[in-house]
């Protein structure tokens, strides 16, 4: 089994994709942080650095050297779905999910944080979560609103429904 998860900054990827792992006893990938290893410097320093359009080619990168995997939970970065490809490779005999959240909800959640370079002010991110809901739902076998639920009742309804 190969769980793909996408979703918007802060929309629970992280979370969901530990207890998935753990329930159903599979490896769990997080593309940030092979990213991180790869570039060997933080988001935040890619970023700042070398750009974002750089950043995008590590993720196309990871995306790519992750065609093959099997028996795992893949958490994606929220930017996964602005290339194409990186759908393309990562979905190979897998099922992607998409973590649906309110801008309202991911607010919240994301207040004070300064780690994501994307998400640097309300009106900003407001816009990119507009253009990327289209794109995230486009491309899911399965949506899940998540909104007001706890972490073990959205893993519940993905494993119920694979
Ligand atoms: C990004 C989301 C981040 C990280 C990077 C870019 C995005 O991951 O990949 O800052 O474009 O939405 P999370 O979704 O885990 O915050």
């Amino acid at each position: 089994m190969k769980l793909i998860l996408i979703g918007f900054m802060g929309s629970g990827k992280t979370t969901v994709g530990q207890f998935l792992a753990k329930k159903l006893n599979l490896e769990l990938i997080e593309m940030d942080d092979l990213i991180i290893k790869k570039a060997g410097k933080s988001i935040k320093k890619i970023f700042n650095e070398d750009g974002e359009a750089q950043f995008r080619e590590l993720e196309t990168q990871v995306s790519k050297s992750l065609m093959n995997k099997n028996d795992c939970v893949i958490s994606t970065g929220g930017g996964i779905v602005m290339n194409k490809i990186n759908i393309d490779f990562l979905k190979n005999n897998g099922k992607i999910i998409f973590l649906k959240a309110s801008f309202f909800e991911i607010e919240k959640r994301l207040i004070g944080d300064n780690l994501r370079p994307l998400f640097k002010n309300k009106k900003s991110a407001k816009k990119i979560f507009n253009i990327r809901q289209k794109l995230y739902e486009e491309c899911a076998d399965l949506i899940v609103d998540t909104d007001e639920k706890s972490v073990e009742k959205i893993s519940y309804e993905i494993i119920s429904q694979n």
